[in-house]
């Protein structure tokens, strides 16, 4: 048969949603795997399957998702979120990842950071031996003097370009420009970070260091379930 990626990905998605307990603050990824995870998040509160879950958003998208599918929603604030699960744009043997392709970069990193526990769900390919392989690193940037920001970024990151949507710049939820850097080969991903969220008119990078606690991945054969 066929690989059907949207399967394998809802495959994924599922096996994280079935760790969400009644009651929990939970942490709504973005992207289109993660779609799959809000969904049967509400499916599973709609059967009463689980109760008093109050999801937080990553985007305005998933925001606007979580409300179709029936999930009550709270802005983040300082408490603590049970659990966070989303979708990756590439995952290290380490569970490093590479995230924002979807532009939602900046609020899941300030969302995931509170998360006692990230989920990460994906299909198989998004495994990846060394970050920057198949991605390129999306970073968050101010509109304003953006074109001297990307010179500064240029200077250790040559060859990257502005996200494009259409014929203007891509915009994020939170009104910042794109620029997707290619990753150098042979970096070291901590010194990298420094050095990025160091530079002048930068908001934040789609490096999640550290961070993810496990990922389900779906290959044809099955899901693994890789940990930290
Ligand atoms: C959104 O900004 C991203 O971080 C997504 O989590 C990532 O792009 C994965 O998206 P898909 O599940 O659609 O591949």
């Amino acid at each position: 048969a066929p690989e059907n990626l949207e399967a394998l990905k809802k495959e994924a998605a599922l096996r994280a949603v079935a760790l969400v307990q009644s009651g929990q603050r939970v942490g709504l990824g973005t992207g289109s795997t993660a779609k799959y995870a809000i969904e049967e998040l509400g499916r599973k509160i709609a059967a009463g399957e689980l109760s008093g879950v109050v999801g937080v958003s990553t985007s305005e998208a998933s925001e606007a998702l979580a409300r179709a599918v029936g999930i009550s929603t709270e802005p983040l604030d300082p408490r603590p979120l049970d659990i966070a699960i989303d979708g990756a744009d590439e995952i290290a043997p380490n569970l490093d990842l590479v995230k924002g392709l979807g532009g939602a970069l900046v609020r899941e990193k300030v969302t995931e950071a509170q998360a006692r526990r990230l989920i990460i769900i994906a299909d198989h390919t998004k495994l990846v031996t060394r970050l920057g392989e198949k991605a390129p690193l999306p970073i968050e940037i101010l509109q304003f003097g953006f074109l001297s920001t990307v010179e500064r970024l240029r200077e250790f990151l040559p060859g990257g370009r502005l996200r494009m949507n259409g014929a203007r710049n891509y915009v994020t939820d939170n009104g910042n420009f794109i620029f997707d850097a290619q990753l150098p080969e042979g970096f070291d991903a901590r010194e990298l970070e420094r050095r990025i969220k160091g530079t002048l008119g930068v908001v934040d990078t789609g490096l999640f260091l550290g961070m993810a606690e496990r990922a389900f991945v779906a290959a044809p054969g099955g899901v693994q379930e890789l940990v930290r």
